[in-house]
């Protein structure tokens, strides 16, 4: 028996409410990203957004997460805690955001430049943006999750990047995380894939590394970082599997 729960058309149509919430708000970020904004100040403004929207942060106190957004700067890969850090010229900040609208979900990651950016980082974060669109031309009903998962990993491998497996895409909907998992990379050791329905709803969410795919987890209990300290990016939008193919619900 499947554990993922089907959404009806009317239940994707109010996660496209907290979909488009969610989309606004890394709008709102890119707004602000710039040498000189601190990540805490984002996160405020990310908080203010949402609630005056009506809606509920859904990382804040997930698991005891303490903020709004999570601001990955650099060699940070996903969950940094936004805090002191000033953004500075040549950065490159991951901003992750999700947002409850009526008991639905949003979830939704962009990797914003800060000011001018080396070329070979400049490109790290496209590659990792095509990674998602890769992925998406999977997501439809009677293709398998692993679809989307090896159309990610082959697109970063084409390019020389590593591909983060320690952290996943998941399904979405009245919970943050739900089954399935969506990797970014195709297990070596054969497992069962999940085959897509009708009613799904994933978070497909590649994390890309210029370097090497290891990962470490710093003290703070939360931030990841890439063991080589080389960049990392990350994009992620919520999608339903649909009749009509995959809607993007992290929209405008
Ligand atoms: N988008 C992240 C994920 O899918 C959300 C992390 S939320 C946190 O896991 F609250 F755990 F930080
Ligand atoms: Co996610």
């Amino acid at each position: 028996m499947s554990r993922i729960p089907l959404k009806t058309d009317s239940q994707i149509a109010k996660m496209r409410e907290s979909g488009r919430l969610t989309y606004q708000t890394l709008q709102l970020m890119e707004s602000l990203v710039r040498p000189g904004v601190s990540t805490k100040e984002l996160d405020q403004a990310a908080y203010a957004f949402i609630t005056s929207h009506g809606g509920v942060p859904s990382f804040l106190n997930y698991h005891g997460y303490p903020a709004t957004i999570c601001a990955s700067v650099n060699e940070q890969v996903v969950h940094g805690i936004p805090g002191d850090y000033v953004l500075k010229d040549g950065d490159i900040v991951s901003i992750d955001v999700g947002a409850c609208l009526g008991g639905w979900h949003g979830d939704a990651a962009r990797t914003f430049l800060v000011g001018e950016v080396d070329e070979s980082v400049k490109k790290l974060v496209e590659v990792t943006r095509q990674c998602f669109f890769e992925g998406l031309k999977y997501a439809e009903e009677g293709r398998y999750v692993e679809d989307i998962s090896r159309a990610i990993e082959e697109h970063a491998v084409k390019h020389g990047y590593g591909v983060v497996r320690e952290l996943t895409g998941h399904g979405i909907g009245r919970r943050m995380h739900e089954e399935p998992e969506v990797l970014n990379y195709v297990p070596r050791i054969k497992r069962e894939s999940v085959r897509l329905e009708c009613g799904m709803t994933i978070a497909i969410e590649p994390m890309i590394n210029m370097g090497r795919a290891a990962v470490r987890f710093m003290p703070d209990g939360w931030t990841v970082v890439t063991a080589d300290r080389k960049h990392s990016a990350h994009y992620e939008n919520t999608v339903a599997i649909t009749a009509g193919g995959p809607i993007i619900l992290t929209a405008e």
